[in-house]
């Protein structure tokens, strides 16, 4: 079967992992970025030098016209697409007291309607009610979206809760159609998201006292979770949140 399989976000930390890997397992990988030319480039390199197929395709998630020319772009180059990682995300420390209504914007745009508008896309070309084959979607959310985030999350925490509940509903909606659309929640996954902060020992102590496994998790343990909800494997699987957090949080 032809696996097309397109990465937002996929230059760094969990995307990267996961297009490597993808790569190694028979999908075609279309990998997004927005100014990580470089890293990009390289990961392509990668999986270029162990036989496989991608592409890098630069574009921000928070701007329609990209993501628009981004699905074309794939199925152009790698064939009709089957499967989706809605990867690309940022995050914001500040209290609610310190609220700024631009960098709420840009949250949301970018990890809540990006996000959707990823799986508009995906739902027009997968549907069998559009003559597609169907697919699995794969969004990121974070363990965020269940207990608000820790202190000075709480916007961050709130686009992810909007991911999962975006994801129930997709679901729900596109089950008979053939697509299955999940969502996976990491709790500290160490990135270049998280390394500044995770390299202040006493952070990163309070972290790891607070998960009950006792450590942060690395890229590739929420890779091969995200491989197993695309795979058929979890064929029966859709509209489920997927935990993958060490145990979750002690509070
Ligand atoms: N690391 C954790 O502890 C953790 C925990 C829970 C959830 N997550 C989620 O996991 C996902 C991946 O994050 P990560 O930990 O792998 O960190 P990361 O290495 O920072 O990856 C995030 C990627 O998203 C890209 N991105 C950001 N804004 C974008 C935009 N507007 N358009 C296109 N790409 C954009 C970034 O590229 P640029 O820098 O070029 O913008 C970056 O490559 C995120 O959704 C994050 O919220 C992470």
């Amino acid at each position: 079967m032809n696996k097309t399989l397109l990465i937002t976000g996929g230059a760094s930390g969990i995307g990267a992992e996961t297009a490597r890997r993808a790569a190694t397992r028979g999908y075609k990988v279309a990998l997004n970025y927005r100014s990580r030319d470089a890293q990009a480039k390289a990961v392509v390199a990668d999986i270029e030098a162990k036989g496989g197929q991608a592409i890098a395709l630069p574009g921000d998630m928070a701007r329609e016209a990209d993501i628009l020319r981004m699905f074309e772009e794939t199925e152009r180059a790698l064939g009709p697409l089957t499967h989706l990682v809605n990867s690309a995300g940022i995050s914001a420390r500040m209290r609610v007291d310190e609220y700024d209504a631009a960098a709420l914007n840009r949250l949301f745009a970018v990890n809540v309607v990006g996000l959707m508008l990823c799986c508009r896309e995906a739902a027009r070309r997968m549907s069998t009610k559009n003559a597609g084959k169907g697919g699995a979607i794969v969004n990121v959310s974070s363990m965020a979206a269940t207990l608000g985030g820790r202190l000075g999350s709480s916007a961050y925490a709130a686009t992810k809760g909007a991911v999962d509940a975006f994801t129930k509903g997709f679901a729900r909606e596109a089950a008979v159609e053939g697509i299955r659309v999940n969502s996976i929640r990491p709790g500290m996954v160490m990135t270049e998201m998280t390394e500044a902060r995770l390299k202040e020992p006493a952070f990163r102590a309070g972290i790891e006292a607070s998960i009950p496994m006792r450590r942060v998790g690395q890229s590739h343990e929420i890779a091969e979770a995200i491989l197993w909800l695309l795979s058929d494997e979890s064929s029966f699987i859709t509209g489920a949140m997927l935990d993958a957090a060490g145990g979750g949080y002690i509070i």
